[in-house]
Parts: C-alpha cells; sequence; structure tokens
C-alpha cells in the first residue's frame, strides 16, 4: 500500500487508515480479527478517539495492535468531556485538562507514546497559544511524536495552520462534501497534511439509500450517487473505489480514513483500493458538487 508523509510530522501513514470509531465492542474477537486483518493488508496508521465509547475504541484498538504496536501510527484525540449526567459533553482544551487526558489515552491504549495526537474539534474562543505550548511540550517529554487537529472551521484550522507546528488536519471530505477543496492547496503549502474521514459518507457512496447529506437533499444526493455508479460501470470498478479515488488524487490528502465495521466489509475496501490503479482519475471531476464552509470562516 503506497505510503504518504503525514505533513510534517517526519513520518508516513498508508493510503487507507483504519477508522476505530465503528467497532462495536459487541464481539471483541471479531473487532480484533478486523484490526489484524487491516494491519496484514497493509494499513499502518489507526486512528480512535478518547470519545469513541467513553474510551472502550481506545481499550479495544490498544489490544488489537499490541503485537505491533511499533510499526504503526498510533492516533487519538482530545478535548471532548463526558458531562457528570453522561448524555453529552463539553470541551476542555486547558494544559491541565489535556495533560491528564493523555495519560489516561495512554493507558487505556496500552502504549508509552502516541504518533499523532489531534485535538478534536476546536473553536475560535480555544487560548490557542496555551493549546500550541502544551502540545509542544508533550513532544518533549516523548509522549507523543507529533500534533494535529480534527477540525472543519476555517477560522481554527488557519489560524494553527499558520502559526503552529500541526502536522495535520482530518477533515470530512468526499464526493459528496467537497467543502475541504477551497484548503487543500492552503494547508498544502503550510506541510499540514489532509487526512479525510467520511469518504464513503458512511456508506451512501457505496450502497445505502440517499438521504440528505451536509448541504445537498435527497435528490441532489441521489444524482452523484447516479454518476458515482455510471463512473463504476465504466471503469469496471466498484462505487467504493471510485469514492477512494476522488479524495486520493489530490496530493494534499495523505491518508483516506474508512470506518469499515467488519471484516467483510474491510476486505471490500482493500479490493476497491486495489481497482483504483484502473481508474484515470481526471475523469472524476464532473461527478462531485462544489461547496464551501458557509460558517466559522
Ligand atoms: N470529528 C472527527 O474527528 C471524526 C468524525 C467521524 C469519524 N472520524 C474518524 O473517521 C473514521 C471513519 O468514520 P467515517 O464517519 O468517516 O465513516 P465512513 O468511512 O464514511 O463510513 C463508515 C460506514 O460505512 C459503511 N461501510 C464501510 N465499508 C463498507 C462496505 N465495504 N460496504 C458497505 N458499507 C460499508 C458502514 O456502515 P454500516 O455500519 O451501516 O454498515 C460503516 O459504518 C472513524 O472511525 C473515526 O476514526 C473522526
Amino acid at each position: 500500500m503506497q505510503l504518504n508523509n503525514l505533513g510534517k510530522s517526519g513520518f508516513t501513514v498508508s493510503a487507507l487508515g483504519f477508522g476505530a470509531m465503528s467497532l462495536s465492542g459487541k464481539d471483541e474477537e471479531a473487532d480484533l480479527e478486523l484490526i489484524r486483518t487491516a494491519y496484514a493488508e497493509g494499513v499502518c496508521y489507526f486512528d480512535t478517539a478518547d470519545l469513541y465509547a467513553r474510551g472502550e475504541s481506545e481499550v479495544l484498538l490498544g489490544k488489537g495492535i499490541k503485537a505491533f504496536r511499533k510499526e504503526i501510527i498510533l492516533a487519538t484525540k482530545v478535548g471532548n468531556v463526558w458531562n457528570k449526567t453522561g448524555d453529552g459533553w463539553g470541551w476542555d482544551v486547558s494544559r491541565g485538562y489535556i495533560n491528564q487526558a493523555v495519560d489516561a489515552s495512554l493507558k487505556r491504549l496500552q502504549t508509552d507514546y502516541l504518533d499523532l495526537y489531534q485535538l478534536h474539534g476546536g473553536t475560535i474562543a480555544d487560548n490557542f497559544d496555551e493549546v500550541i505550548d502544551t502540545f509542544e511540550r508533550l513532544k518533549e517529554s516523548g509522549k507523543i511524536r507529533a500534533y494535529g487537529l480534527s477540525s472543519i472551521r476555517p477560522n481554527v484550522f488557519a489560524y494553527y495552520a499558520k502559526a503552529a507546528k500541526i502536522s495535520s488536519n482530518m477533515m470530512q471530505y468526499s464526493l459528496l462534501d467537497t467543502r475541504p477543496e477551497e484548503y487543500l492547496d492552503f494547508l498544502k503549502s503550510q506541510e499540514v497534511g489532509v487526512i479525510a474521514r467520511g469518504v464513503l459518507a458512511q456508506g451512501l457512496l457505496i450502497n445505502k439509500p440517499a438521504t440528505a447529506y451536509v448541504g445537498l437533499d435527497i435528490e441532489a444526493v441521489q444524482a452523484i450517487q447516479r454518476k458515482v455508479e455510471s463512473s463504476a460501470r465504466a471503469y469496471g470498478v466498484s462505487s467504493s473505489a471510485i469514492a477512494l479515488a476522488y479524495v486520493l488524487r489530490n496530493t494534499a490528502v495523505c491518508s483516506a480514513l474508512v470506518g469499515a465495521r467488519t471484516t467483510a466489509q474491510f476486505n471490500q475496501l482493500i479490493q476497491a483500493y486495489k481497482e483504483m490503479e484502473r481508474l484515470q482519475t481526471a475523469e472524476l471531476d464532473g461527478i462531485g458538487v462544489q461547496l464551501r464552509y458557509e460558517q466559522h470562516r
């Protein structure tokens, strides 16, 4: 599998990344097999967050990657804090909170370092300087190797990209959500690697019935689904291959993070990744609709 430099981190990530949010934990052995399969197929970039399943996603991923921990790039996220009633979460990126949260994530993941530590969002009201300084000190301490964001707010990610040493920004990006395209060249120029999530649009770009998605109504989603299917037929590939190729053809994108729930789904995506070789990606231009971020600019 192709490896790409992750911004200025100094390390590479696999073109397909493994997102641990879809692990349910209901059948632990099946989840562990899925993680092992991803690694065996050449995926070396694994993403989770302390928020997912209240930390259980980190616990499961930590178990799954233990045998090959040093061979992979392990990423998690910080900033969301469950409230006392447990029915929602707030936002805390103070130095004290991040320092406590990183230790908790390391423990759950059974490791003594994170390759990539990401702010799980962010607002214009955050104390950017304190966040940057906290991450820099964590780097010096060896607890993290690089840091980044997962943000779709231009006024937040543009600030960090210009001012800080962030290596990455995770963004929802697909044929059904083209909003990041306005910023891809800028992020690349700042050596910020883009990690695309939602590349399958939760399955809408594979086989799910159309629903409204981001700024697109149901008819617009159906129209894009029809174009994806017709391109897939023309090239003799699956719809998933079209979805993956659309984001990976842009060199600002370092990895397409996919959320497979089962090993069978993952194997289909690996097959789709291989099918991409048959595609002339320049001809995917007319499929999506150009959208832009309307808020937080
Ligand atoms: N703000 C953030 O930082 C943030 C937010 C969301 C996600 N993420 C990260 O991104 C990762 C990916 O999540 P995503 O939201 O981007 O999901 P996604 O990859 O767009 O969609 C995942 C869903 O697609 C369906 N799917 C996957 N493979 C399939 C296949 N071969 N055939 C048919 N359907 C298939 C499954 O739906 P079914 O379960 O219905 O079968 C699966 O749950 C997460 O695990 C997480 O690490 C980060």
